[in-house]
């Protein structure tokens, strides 16, 4: 079996080494495997979300565009798209922020940093429905495909897990027992995730202590390298190339064997001016051919704009009809011609089929839920919200069961079968009375 493997990538900024060796090279090997179906997109509606500069939005989803073509992706073997080309996207967005409960993004770590940070004044001072709604949007980029695996940073853990409880409650309310929706498994791999910066901490441009990958040329990687922070021994001097970032650097594009001839040289007082210039040819010579691709395409955006468009083309041919069904399963269908006069067919089924039932039960989020099921087949015709308390679920079966489709319309349920069919199922209960 193939694995569906997707990510996404935010397109504020541009990328420096850490990305590359923690996110941009590790995904491009996966994407070679014979056993993965590689997505790859521009998460450039989430962009939106934190970046109010159109010119920031525009270069940096094509710098990162560049970026991952330079660095071997290869279009054919990858479905590479921008998030905002595939509107059916931001369209499965909405049916599932229909059924995403407020309290599960109140928990989520962006959101709550947000409030945080707003101590002592409003809570909400500053953060927009865009951020608050940012796992939604982010369910559905990954639900759209039905991913197996999602490789993501550590922070975006939750993010997938949250889809996951999206994906669940979609699929019990409308999948009818079966799953419209793949549960996704984040992907986080911590060693790779921690590239150290200039300063050892880990590299990030919040923390200014990142290595340009491709932006600023050859020369603003040589001057990034001249200020990776080193201790103050001389030349000559023995070195512990252990804990040194500088080594850690090193060995993120060197062979093994290198990396051992790099440490034995440092314990034999190799000069860090000299252990710079080492580091620099063994980044350079991975990066420098790719750095050359990366210009040509910066000069021909035409040439990406081509690979991003057929790439939409394919995500669009799996997204629609995917789309078409869940819309489908919501019930927003298309009005067809009906097979016999609804009331004359309802009631000759209900004439001749045993009796529906009404089921009480609690789900493992706590809430107690009921659901009418067609009498024989066992079909669910009406799925109920969830309820705080089982009486309130109680109470509202008695009533149904009273007042039979009458009561459809205030009742907190889900239609899970043809209107009319529900109908002549609850006032069935009337003539059982
Ligand atoms: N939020 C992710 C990040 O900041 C980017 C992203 C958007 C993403 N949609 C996604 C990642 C879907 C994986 C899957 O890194």
């Amino acid at each position: 079996m193939t694995v569906r493997v997707l990510t996404g990538i935010t397109t504020t900024g541009t990328p420096h080494l850490g990305n590359y060796v923690g996110a941009i090279r590790p995904a491009i090997a996966a994407s070679r495997r014979a056993d993965v179906e590689s997505f790859l997109f521009l998460a450039d509606y989430h962009a939106l979300i934190k970046c109010d500069d159109p010119q920031r939005i525009e270069a940096s989803r094509l710098a990162l565009a560049a970026t991952w073509l330079a660095a071997g992706l290869d279009p054919e073997r990858v479905t590479f798209y921008r998030q905002s080309d595939v509107p059916e996207i931001p369209e499965l967005n909405w049916l599932l922020t229909c059924v995403t409960p407020k309290g599960l993004m109140n928990r989520a770590h962006a959101y709550k940093a947000a409030t945080d940070a707003n101590a002592g004044g409003e809570p909400d001072d500053g953060i927009t429905m865009g951020l608050f709604c940012y796992p939604v949007l982010m369910a559905a980029d990954i639900l759209m495909f039905n991913a197996h695996q999602v490789p993501v940073g550590r922070d975006q853990v939750q993010h997938i897990e949250m889809t996951r409880d999206i994906a669940q409650r979609f699929n019990h309310l409308f999948g009818q027992g079966r799953a419209l929706f793949t549960l996704p498994e984040a992907i986080s791999d911590e060693s790779t995730a921690l590239l150290p910066g200039l300063d050892g901490r880990k590299m990030s441009k919040s923390y200014d202590n990142a290595i340009p990958l491709f932006e600023g040329g050859a020369r603003a990687l040589q001057q990034a390298i001249a200020r990776v922070v080193t201790d103050s021994k001389l030349p000559g001097e023995p070195k512990d190339p252990e804990g040194s970032h500088l080594v850690a650097l090193f060995d993120a594009f060197a062979t093994p064997a290198e990396g051992q001839g790099f440490r034995a040289d440092l314990r034999a007082g190799l000069a860090w001016s000299e252990a710079k210039k080492r580091l620099h040819d063994v980044i350079e010579r991975e990066i420098a051919p790719q750095r050359a691709k990366y210009e040509e395409f910066m000069a021909r955006p035409e040439l990406i704009e081509e690979q991003l468009r057929i790439g939409a083309d394919k995500a669009r041919a799996l997204a629609r009809p995917f789309l078409d069904e869940l819309r489908e399963a919501v019930g927003l269908r298309r009005f067809r011609a009906r097979p016999a006069a609804p009331a004359a067919a309802a009631d000759a089924a209900a004439g001749a089929a045993p009796l529906p039932a009404f089921k009480q039960y609690r789900e493992s989020d706590g809430r107690f839920y009921f659901k009418l099921v067609a009498g024989g087949s066992d079909k669910v015709l009406l799925q109920s919200h969830g309820f705080g308390e089982g009486r309130a679920a109680g109470q509202w079966v008695g009533r149904l069961k009273k007042e039979g489709a009458a009561a459809l319309a205030q009742a907190p349920v889900s239609l899970a079968a043809d209107e009319a069919v529900v109908r002549a199922a609850l006032d069935r209960f009337l003539e059982a009375e």
